[in-house]
């Protein structure tokens, strides 16, 4: 497995796998890997003939108040199982590579970003455009995945290759999920035990969703107030949104009469925490 930390050993890389007419598979993240990441890279592995993975803590995505600083990184650990998973190359490289002194650009979308998550997180989706464009700019893979818990990131990520004519098939990957329902995150490891336990109030939420939408119930309206219900019986829980919107292009659904996407992004403690379900009445 070879490791690329600038972006000129990077694009060699990819130039030089190019002129053997190898194809690349590229799997971005910002690191901490956990299983959620690992069924991407085994998704991606047979599509391609090399595998690479980017671990690179993306600053333009993360707001003031958000936590940047604190997110956890294991660097090592992250090399191993990216072996393990059959990755080729990891681009490792520092922010000065990514935003070299004096860097100007910015790029925004118009809509998508303005609906759940964009709502909370303002800067948030600009920063995840800029850096995956960057990033396909540098790694050229033929194919990329990305998680659908990211759901909204993942909508933004298939407009931006399109709009921008980026020759790259864009792959999603399922939502990884604990024994008991807990979607997988690299923002896991900051809950307490007890703030755990909370944190199954979005699967749970899900589930409910799930089951009365089958059971005949159109009205988000009504859905929402028992999610919320359900939810507040979870010690430090504070809900950011309940959405249940256009699985395209996120916008609000009021009746439900055909599939639906689902998003939560609940706070547990601290700890922001988003889940999804696309849902079929
Ligand atoms: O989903 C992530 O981990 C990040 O948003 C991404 C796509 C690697 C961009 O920094």
């Amino acid at each position: 497995m070879d490791i690329l930390k600038t972006k000129s050993d990077m694009q060699e890389w990819s130039k030089n796998k190019k002129n053997q007419k190898k194809t690349i598979c590229f799997v971005p993240t910002m690191g901490y890997l956990h299983q959620g990441h690992i069924s991407l890279m085994e998704k991606g592995k047979p599509l391609c003939d090399e595998l690479v993975l980017s671990i690179f803590v993306n600053p333009t995505q993360f707001g003031e108040n958000e936590d940047l600083d604190s997110y956890p990184s294991n660097i090592k650990n992250d090399l191993s199982l990216a072996k393990n998973a059959g990755v080729t190359a990891v681009f490792l490289p520092n922010k000065n590579q990514i935003y070299p002194e004096n860097f100007q650009t910015e790029i925004s979308l118009q809509s998508l970003p303005k609906f759940l998550c964009g709502k909370f997180r303002p800067i948030h989706f600009g920063g995840v455009a800029l850096v995956v464009t960057k990033l396909f700019n540098i790694v050229m893979p033929d194919v990329a995945i990305f998680g659908q818990k990211d759901y909204q990131q993942l909508q933004i990520i298939r407009q931006l290759t399109l709009d921008l004519d980026f020759d790259i098939q864009i792959v999603a990957g399922d939502i990884i999920r604990e024994k008991d329902g807990l979607a997988m995150s690299s923002r896991n490891a900051y809950l307490s035990k007890s703030q755990r336990a909370s944190a199954l109030s979005l699967s749970k939420s899900l589930n409910l969703a799930k089951e009365l939408i089958t059971k005949g119930e159109k009205k988000s309206k009504a859905v929402k107030n028992q999610l919320e219900s359900l939810i507040c019986t979870f010690p430090e829980t504070h809900i950011e949104y309940i959405c249940f919107c256009n699985p395209k292009t996120l916008e609000d659904v009021d009746i439900i009469d055909r599939q639906v996407l689902l998003a939560l992004a609940v706070k547990v403690g601290k700890t922001r925490l988003i889940d999804n379900a696309l849902i079929d009445p």
